[in-house]
């Protein structure tokens, strides 16, 4: 195992919903290589509540940004405030770590790309799911030809966000992100779909798409709700539908709203078979493969991309999963439990071992253009030529460890 470099000090900013769930605890107590020295929130309660929780400091955001000690600020805000605290951190010198999506539209991402590359600084941005378990072994799968060549990708994941869903928080003062500027299921959602898909296929070429918000003002129809009857305004983009073309050649398709009843599909098809892949919002998941010709055509590793990173695993799997056309694929890399700042502890072993971090702003970025490029197609009637450029991040190491072991497969 690799020695441990110096732990990176980090300061959060947003002391919300998924600070409490999941990061505060990752941080804490998985990844060793962070070190939280404080943690800010408009709202100070929230701020001092993690503080005690954890035995850190409550901060300003002033406070983070001009503390010498802290080099990268973990920004878990709502939407809304991602441009202001990113470009604040940033002009401090401070390397950042944003939840998604990067900004509330192409504009802001794009002075956030000119500032990061202005001040030198690392700029990295969730989702960090695809480098989760079954992200990373699907990635693998398909590099090495269980489904042949790659054909269409679909993406479709349909919910109803509506005043009287139970999501819906009673409080007045709540503020439901997701029917707000940058917050809408296209981004929200569709920046799980799109990361997953950029890992697996790489950059998108063009995209055309129909978006739009159907019913911008509802009303707040939950009895118990203190506005009850009154007018709520949505002012953001809530479905998207949606067309792109990879430049791998593949087609896919796009398909999210908020405004019907539930459904999910994630499928990769190829010239040999077909994966029913996993949700793109958590870390576990099933890898279903589907192949009309296992028999005469076995899975092999001795083909393109076989025995990629050295896989001791898969190949000694091979003989049990010769023969059926439907099965589960085993899952070959690490991180299959909810691990959310994952991409945040690959980004300080990044800043320690001089890498590029796996969750480069690139890939957000691109991800942002393919969103605008739909919503400018929608507009125009016309196709969208992407402009921006990304490259595939590195894949992990496979890993059949759990718990802290799994952390030696970021330090590279
Ligand atoms: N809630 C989830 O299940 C979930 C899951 C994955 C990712 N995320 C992402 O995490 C981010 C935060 O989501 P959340 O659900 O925790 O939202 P939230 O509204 O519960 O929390 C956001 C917090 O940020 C604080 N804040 C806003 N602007 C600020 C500023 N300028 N300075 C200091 N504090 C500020 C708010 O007061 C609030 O406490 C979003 O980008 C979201 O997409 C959320």
């Amino acid at each position: 195992m690799s020695k441990l470099p110096k732990p990176v000090k980090v300061g959060v900013i947003g002391c919300g919903t998924i600070c409490k769930m999941t990061y505060m605890p990752n941080m804490m107590n998985k990844f060793a290589i962070i070190d939280v020295v404080g943690v800010a929130d408009l709202i100070p309660e929230r701020a001092k509540a993690m503080a005690d929780q954890y035995g850190v400091k409550v901060m300003t955001n002033e406070e983070i940004y001009n503390d010498p000690e802290i080099e990268v600020v973990v920004n878990l805000t709502y939407p809304e405030s991602h441009f202001e605290v990113s470009r604040d951190a940033m002009l401090h010198g401070k390397g950042v770590y944003c939840e998604k999506m990067m900004a509330v539209d192409f504009a802001e991402a794009t002075e956030l790309m000119r500032i990061a590359e202005e001040k030198g600084v690392m700029y990295t941005t969730a989702p960090d799911t695809f480098l989760g378990g079954w992200e990373q072994s699907a990635r693998f799968y398909v590099d090495a030809g269980f489904i042949g060549k790659p054909v269409s990708i679909h993406a479709q994941h349909t919910c109803s966000y509506r005043p009287a869903n139970p999501l819906f928080d009673l409080s007045p003062d709540t503020f439901f992100f997701p029917l707000h500027p940058g917050g809408g299921l296209p981004f929200d959602w569709g920046g799980y779909y799109l990361h997953t898909m950029l890992n697996i296929l790489g950059p998108v070429k063009r995209v055309t798409g129909f978006a739009g918000n159907y019913e911008p003002v509802m009303k707040y129809t939950h009895p118990r709700h203190p506005k009850y009857g009154e007018d709520f305004f949505v002012d953001t983009p809530t479905s998207i539908f949606g067309a792109l073309e990879f430049e791998c050649g593949v087609h896919g398709t796009f398909h999210l709203t908020s405004e019907s009843s539930g459904s999910e599909a994630f499928v990769l098809t190829g010239t040999e078979g077909t994966l029913d892949l996993g949700n793109p919002n958590n870390f576990d998941g099933t890898l279903r493969i589907h192949r009309t010709n296992m028999k005469e055509k076995p899975f092999s590793f001795g083909g393109p991309g076989g025995g990629q990173n050295g896989m001791p695993v898969a190949a000694s799997q091979l003989g049990e999963f010769a023969r059926p056309e439907v099965m589960d694929l085993p899952m070959l890399f690490g991180y299959t439990d909810s691990s959310r700042g994952v991409g945040l502890a690959d980004m300080c072993y990044a800043i320690r071992n001089g890498r590029k971090p796996r969750a480069h702003c690139s890939i957000g970025y691109h991800a942002m253009e393919v969103i605008h490029g739909m919503l400018e197609s929608t507009k125009t009637g016309k196709i969208y030529e992407m402009t921006s450029k990304f490259e595939r991040p590195a894949p992990l190491k496979p890993s059949q460890y759990v718990g802290t072991a799994q952390e030696n497969t970021l330090n590279d």
